[in-house]
């Protein structure tokens, strides 16, 4: 899980690797490495720590050179030094190699290039594959020995190299791991994702897996590993630059929850009006086989795994269709039997978890068709899958999942409303009310947002307690996860979610005048008396109760310390607008603890190694 960006340019590029880097840092950040080629040598340099940490030091913006390539490490192979910080060299240091991914096969590759004499230098995958190349170079020109050299690879690679002596072209290649090439104006460059180099170019081509690329400043080349030149599709990407950046917040994580309305307007914009919910030609299923489906099986990690269990509760409780959720982790490894009338759906905000690709390949290897609900664009899910839904959030900088997390839920209702019409478990009238209900929801935002000022109080109170109970039910019973698991992830505080009734059943033996308990009690038909009922528990108990409740709610003020409104809404939808004031504490409590909240530690934004 790192990054990497290269630039082939007529001009110095140290500044547009440096500035590449810094919008990368979210995929990696215990060291750094660029290394720029003039005058047919290399002046590499690298370092342990964030990019500003290793800029001290090293100063790479005074480095010459119309071409080169960067690179930010969060390690899988070697410690966190800097021998083994990228870009990595072959012995005669006239190739430099960064790497994104996994060398499966790299120890027994390692063995027989040290049997003929090379000499490693750092304990990492990628070093031999500088040197594999160096093996394959003689006799051969550089771009057969990246061929060669690739075909001995198992295992997932992003890669970017230089050969000193070939002083014009940069070499990039993929195999289950992002990369991009950017054709920008008198320049190209290779990244791991969009964002990183849109300042300079929104032209991208999407590689492929096992794909080389040979950027000039002014040209570039596809092929595959036997040498034959591939037609790529150039690709114009709309989000602006602004969009990748913070817009005067102090973190992404807190613009991003902020750009909630948007991104579920936006979701939203030409899918659903009155009683139609339609989705853009990349859906790809058509209505008479989203008819006769028997089975939904949701495929997710993390944040997205809570959205599926959204999604599972809202298909199966409006369009009566058997769903059933499981990580994609475990699921690649439980040889699940999928009947071919199973639709198989994955979701993933980067489109790039190694888990979750896994397990897709795995239900594709049985003969289902596959659905992905992604936020990227282009990244690996989305073409393994049969269709796609894209969310529209827009980049996704924070490391916690906020936005992505909501357009996902939105998505998910929208393709239950089109299941529901389809399968006629819905009349036309609740259909058309449905949907008026979701379009309200960016508008209903706002005033979930100004509640900020209570959950901040909220935050100032409770910032320093050590364990905290999320509990919810129904749709609302992942939305408790959620809230935990921000918590978790930017304030490094224990956190539990659970259905609010299996309380009794064991944590409320921890209940005591330190633990807060975070209760997401929107009104509902169903469970809101029994829900009340927990508050009471948990108060009688001297726990501290923060609600999340419908406004106008009279009863739960009464009994919570403090209560935070959300707009009335229909049940389903109620996930949504809950959401949101976790984030935001989660966010609040971290920050007055001082973390660093988009880069939460041993946390990465793309989990792309297994
Ligand atoms: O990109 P994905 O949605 O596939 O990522 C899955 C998880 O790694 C991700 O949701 C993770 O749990 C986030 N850090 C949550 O905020």
């Amino acid at each position: 899980m790192c990054g990497i960006v290269g630039v082939v340019s007529n001009k110095d590029v140290s500044h547009k690797l440096y500035e590449g880097l810094k919008n990368l840092e979210y995929r990696g950040y215990d060291s750094v490495g660029m290394c720029f080629l003039h005058n047919k040598s290399f002046l590499q340099k690298k370092g342990v720590g964030k990019l500003a940490e290793v800029q001290k030091k090293v100063n790479f913006l005074r480095f010459k050179g119309n071409i080169g390539i960067a690179h930010c490490r969060w390690s899988t192979h070697g410690g966190v030094t800097e021998a083994n910080a990228h870009p990595h060299s072959d012995c005669s240091n006239r190739i430099s190699v960064v790497h994104n991914g996994i060398i499966e096969n790299y120890s027994k590759l390692k063995d027989e290039l040290v049997k003929k004499g090379h000499e490693f230098t750092s304990q990492t995958d990628t070093e031999v594959i500088a040197h594999l190349i160096e093996d394959n170079l003689k006799g051969y020109s550089i771009e057969k020995a990246i061929q060669l050299a690739l075909k001995k690879l198992e295992g997932s690679y992003a890669l970017g190299i230089l050969h000193a002596d070939s002083p014009s072209k940069l070499f990039a290649a993929r195999n289950e791991s992002p990369l991009i090439l950017g054709v920008g104006n008198n320049e190209n460059f290779i990244a791991s994702d969009v964002p990183s180099i849109l300042g300079y170019t929104n032209k991208v081509v999407y590689l492929d897996d096992k794909e080389i690329a040979v950027l000039m400043k002014g040209s570039f080349k596809v092929f595959d590993l036997d040498g034959r030149q591939l037609r790529k599709k150039i690709n114009v990407i709309n989000w602006s630059r602004e969009a990748a950046e913070k817009g005067g917040f102090k973190h992404f994580m807190l613009k991003e929850i902020y750009e909630q309305p948007r991104a579920i307007a936006d979701t939203l914009n030409g899918r659903a009006a009155n009683n139609h919910v339609v989705f853009d030609k990349e859906f790809g299923l058509s209505e008479n086989y989203l008819r006769k489906i028997k089975k939904i099986l949701i495929l997710a990690c993390g944040t997205s795994w809570h959205a599926a269990l959204v999604g599972e509760f809202m298909i199966e409780e409006l369009a009566r269709i058997p769903t059933e959720v499981q990580y994609a982790s475990e699921f690649r490894y439980r040889h699940a039997l999928l009947d071919k009338d199973t639709l198989v759906i994955a979701i993933s905000q980067s489109g790039e978890t190694a888990d979750t690709i896994a397990a897709l390949r795995e239900a594709k290897k049985q003969g289902v068709k596959t659905l992905s609900i992604c936020n990227v664009m282009g990244s690996s899910i989305t073409r393994i899958s049969d269709g796609v839904i894209y969310t529209r959030a827009g980049p996704e900088i924070g490391v916690a999942s906020t936005k992505a997390f909501t357009t996902q839920l939105s998505v998910l209702y929208l393709l239950t409303i089109l299941l529901s019409k389809l399968r006629k478990t819905l009349n036309e009238g609740q259909v058309k009310s449905m949907i008026e209900c979701i379009r309200k929801i960016p508008m209903q935002l706002p005033a979930v947002l100004h509640e900020d000022d209570e959950i901040l109080r909220c935050a100032e109170l409770y910032h320093k307690r050590t364990n905290s109970l999320y509990l919810g039910r129904g749709v609302n019973f992942p939305i408790a996860l959620e809230g935990a698991l921000k918590l978790k992830e930017v304030s490094y505080i224990h956190a539990e979610g659970y259905p609010a009734a299996e309380m009794k059943h064991g944590p409320i033996a921890l209940i005591d005048k330190n633990m807060p308990v975070v209760f997401i009690a929107p009104h509902d038909i169903y469970t809101y008396s029994k829900i009340l009922g927990n508050i009471e528990e948990v108060k009688s108990r001297g726990g501290i109760v923060i609600a999340i409740a419908t406004e106008g709610d009279k009863e739960i003020p009464k009994k919570a310390d403090h209560t935070i409104f959300i707009p009335k809404t229909l049940y389903t939808l109620s996930s949504i607008l809950a959401a949101i004031p976790l984030q935001l504490l989660a966010y609040h409590i971290a920050d007055k603890l001082g973390r660093d909240v988009d880069r939460p530690r041993n946390l990465a934004k793309s989990v792309v190694v297994e």
